[in-house]
């Protein structure tokens, strides 16, 4: 049985993470370990408590005594670091909660594992692994015409959160180089499907949508971003875990870049078809750009498909139908993560 700590397992992808992995492999035990900050949510793990093979443990990583305390307990063998602040607009308004989990908390992990696995100089304990999880920002910006970001594209992020994310990933390289550490890092593009919490874009433009609220549109709405299923980026982390390179890195994307306005209209254009004909473009409203707002994101996957023979399974025309109707679906889910906090935090971003 191999007990995977998953740290951030109450967020977005960490949730989905937890679902497809229980249901994908019995032999496997999940210790989730989640401060459950605005951004984690035990109902997104609801129908799991009771399982013998999921625990869960409210437990902040940079609390170093805690930490240690579940790895030995459970005696973990993998971890998959979740944990992050992750929203690039509240880095923009303060980033000191990113520089402590996503930086300190990532160097707490990678130190406790580090004693708890070794057993002689730069040797480990059979069958460890921990797999960062990082994102594609930390490679900055792409102009319009140039080509992807590929696993060497030199580390140039912009925004508080990506420089917290490359710091990160330079830690877990000095592990891996300096110590000869079992790591691996994943560079993913971004994310949607079920779960997602509302102040991210699509899941955003969906509750306005339905709540009929004006859809605040950064700057000229021809940023681009390269969106992958959350579940495609599950199963890929899911084989870095299994049988990535120690000391490598896989970046993860789905080849489907679009422009912010692009994906605007698409899901309005569904809603309006689908659900109420009230709905329609003139929610659109351009709003100021974003501070230091990256213009493209576009990873090049070619590295995963060769190594590991992972593509993403689900197009984007799918994805994105499944997704609006899970949130149809889960409106009283929707209606709990809005309230309190985030109406407060919507109230002082936008004033629309
Ligand atoms: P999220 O904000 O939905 O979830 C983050 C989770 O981490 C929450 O449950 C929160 O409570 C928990 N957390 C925060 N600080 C913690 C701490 N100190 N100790 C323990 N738990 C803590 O984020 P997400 O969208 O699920 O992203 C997960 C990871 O994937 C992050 O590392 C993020 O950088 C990375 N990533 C996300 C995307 C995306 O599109 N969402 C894309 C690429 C990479
Ligand atoms: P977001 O979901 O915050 O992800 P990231 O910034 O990490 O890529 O934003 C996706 C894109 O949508 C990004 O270009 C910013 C833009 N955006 C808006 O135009 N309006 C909004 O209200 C939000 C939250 C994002």
């Amino acid at each position: 049985m191999k007990n995977i700590l998953v740290t951030g397992g109450a967020g977005f992808i960490g949730s989905n993470f937890i679902r497809y992995i229980l249901n994908k492999n019995e032999e496997v035990r999940v210790i989730n370990v989640d401060k459950l900050t605005y951004a984690g949510n035990l109902e997104n793990l609801k129908g799991l408590e009771g399982n013998p093979r999921y625990i869960f443990e409210k437990i902040d990583i940079c609390n170093k005594q805690a930490v240690k305390r579940v790895m030995e307990d459970y005696n973990v063998d993998t971890i998959i670091n979740f944990a992050a602040e992750s929203h690039v607009d509240r880095s923009i308004v303060d980033p000191t909660e990113f520089i402590n989990t996503n930086i300190k908390g990532t160097q707490i992990l990678l130190d406790i594992a580090k004693k708890i696995w070794t057993i002689g100089e730069d040797k480990y304990k059979e069958g460890t692994r921990y797999v960062q999880v990082s994102t594609d920002e930390v490679y900055g910006s792409l102009e319009q015409d140039e080509k992807c970001f590929t696993e060497k594209t030199p580390l140039n992020p912009h925004s508080p959160y990506s420089a917290s994310k490359a710091s990160a990933d330079m830690l877990v390289k000095a592990y891996y180089d300096t110590y000869k550490f079992p790591a691996c890092i994943t560079r993913c593009s971004n994310n949607y499907g079920p779960y997602q919490f509302p102040e991210k874009f699509i899941p955003l433009i969906i509750n306005n949508c339905l709540k009929h609220k004006l859809i605040p549109i950064y700057g000229d709405g021809s940023n681009i971003r390269d969106w992958l299923y959350v579940e495609d980026h599950c199963e890929a982390i899911y084989k870095v875990a299994l049988k990535g390179k120690i000391g490598d890195i896989y970046n993860i994307g789905g080849h489907n870049e679009r422009t912010n306005i692009q994906i605007v209209k698409k899901i309005i254009n569904y809603m309006h078809d689908n659900v109420d004909d009230s709905i329609n473009e003139k929610l659109i409203t351009y709003v100021k750009d974003r501070k230091g707002h990256d213009k493209r994101y576009g990873i090049n996957p070619e590295k995963i498909f060769k190594e590991l023979n992972w593509i993403p399974k689900t197009q984007f025309e799918d994805g994105i139908v499944q997704t609006i109707k899970w949130y149809l679906k889960n409106q009283e889910w929707l209606e709990n993560v809005v309230s309190g906090e985030y109406e407060k935090y919507y109230n002082r971003m936008y004033k629309i």
